[in-house]
């Protein structure tokens, strides 16, 4: 038999890149394709992109650049670009650097196997369609390695809510939820292979409304059949929209004892007019009010965001704003971003804010932020907190997890296994994780 052909994927973007990687990985690995980490010695190298920003997008030609030279030195080498930036350029990026073989959307990528066929007789293929087959019950049956003790779900995918500045329901498409049925087998056939933790996926996961055995359920309803599921130890969710927050999901995070106190719920704006130019359909104080009543279902709760500055028309009042309302979220963790103007949004075509004001906002909404988090993060000193093992930490016999509030923590214990859930009380706080001691 000859030797497996190895195949180098790069991931970039969000979760669902990751996820989509995975399931690539496999596509590919019915196709005689075994994973490797180096570029050097693959036979096919993939990138899985993201349009988000111009600079994620810009990043996959620089990337493509690199591997001229391994191409020249190895003309059977195949290259692949899947993705968001796939799905918006498509041909272009064939045009762009025409050493590419194959090109794949985010939607099509369970016809990789015969696209692969295409290519390996020297043909070009390209695939950016949004078929009406769900992909996922394409894909081979995964194999049944054990795997790490975290995983993460996809079973919800696109948007239809159009944010002025997103490229996201251009990418992805409309949204569509995957029924109960096959998420319940994913998610039982994860737990068979290790699987302790499973993070649920959508670009509005809480919007999610997929066919039940008796009618369309929501993301609260999934949440509490993953709760019954023996073996699972512990469900998040992510990305999630204010507007789709409703009560059930505010509830289970107060009673669903497998749902852990982490919430990510972006609000991008504290301005209501930026928040209205952005077609976001939720101002900020219907988004603190929200805030307030998950904080009543769940005091512990660690809150996450995202936001963007020196979005068009911007003014320093309308920063101000933002500033305000994060200082009364108090933010657990937060990603932030400089506007990026992405062709073909309605953001693109308004007055842009100048970039050195953009930078000076972004460093001082970061500034803000970084001391929430460390506020958040300092005051777990003394606390019991539960946390999942991962893996070993660089000290002799230290693990490395992470807690409920999804915070690293480091623990001196050399008898523990990856995949355990310990108690552990928190001993002290670093800049990016916690240390601390098993408790029993
Ligand atoms: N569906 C999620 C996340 C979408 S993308 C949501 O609705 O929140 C992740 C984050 O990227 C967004 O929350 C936003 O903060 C940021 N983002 C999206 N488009 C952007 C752009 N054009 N420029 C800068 N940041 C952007
Ligand atoms: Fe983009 Fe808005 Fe949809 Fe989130 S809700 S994916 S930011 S369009
Ligand atoms: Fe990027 Fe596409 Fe995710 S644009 S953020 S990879 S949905």
């Amino acid at each position: 038999m000859s030797d497996p052909k190895k195949l180098f994927i790069r991931t970039y973007g969000c979760q669902m890149n990751v996820y989509d990687s995975e399931r690539m990985a496999e596509a590919l690995g019915a196709d005689g394709y075994e994973q490797t980490d180096s570029p050097d010695d693959a036979d096919m190298i993939l990138l899985n992109t993201c349009h988000i920003r111009e600079k994620a997008a810009e990043k996959v030609y620089s990337e493509l650049g690199r591997y001229k030279g391994l191409k020249a030195d190895k003309p059977d080498l195949k290259i692949g670009v899947a993705g968001c930036v796939a799905q918006a350029e498509g041909e272009e990026i064939m045009r762009r650097q025409p050493m590419v073989d194959l090109v794949v959307g985010p939607q099509t990528y369970h016809r990789l196997p015969s696209m692969m066929e295409q290519v390996n007789q020297g043909e070009k293929a390209l695939d950016t369609d949004f078929p009406e087959e769900d992909k996922f019950e394409h894909l081979p049956k995964r194999p049944l390695p054990q795997r790490n003790p975290t995983a993460f779900l996809t079973v919800q995918e696109g948007c239809d809510k159009f944010c002025a500045f997103c490229v996201v329901p251009y990418t992805r498409g409309v949204e569509v939820s995957r029924p109960v049925e096959r998420i319940l087998r994913e998610a039982n056939e994860l737990v068979e292979r290790g699987v302790r933790e499973i993070t649920l996926l959508g670009q509005n996961v809480n919007g999610y409304h997929g066919e039940g055995p008796d009618g369309d359920w929501s993301l609260a309803k999934l949440i509490w059949a993953l709760n019954d599921v023996d073996g699972l130890e512990r469900i998040r969710f992510t990305t999630s929209h204010p507007n789709d927050m409703d009560d059930a999901l505010i509830e289970a995070h107060g009673e669903c004892e497998k749902l852990m106190p982490y919430l990510h719920l972006p609000v991008q704006s504290g301005s209501d007019f930026i928040l209205k130019r952005m077609n976001r359909s939720h101002t900020a104080d219907s988004y603190l009010r929200l805030i307030e009543r998950i904080r009543a279902a769940r005091p512990d709760i660690l809150i996450s965001g995202d936001f963007i500055v020196g979005f068009p028309e911007e003014s320093d009042a309308d920063f101000q704003a933002t500033m305000d309302l994060i200082r009364e979220v108090k933010y657990g963790q937060a990603f932030s971003f400089k506007y990026s103007t992405r062709p073909g949004t309605p953001a693109a075509e308004r007055a842009q804010v100048e970039d050195a004001v953009a930078s000076q906002r972004l460093y001082q909404l970061q500034a803000l932020i970084t001391e929430q988090q460390r506020a958040v993060q300092d005051a777990m000193v003394g606390q019991e907190v539960g946390v999942l093992f991962e893996k070993p930490g660089r000290l002799d016999g230290q693990m490395v997890g992470k807690s409920d509030h999804l915070h690293a923590v480091y623990v001196q214990a050399p008898d523990v296994q990856k995949g355990d859930l310990r108690r552990v009380r928190i001993t002290e706080s670093g800049p990016n994780s916690l240390g601390g001691q098993l408790i029993d």
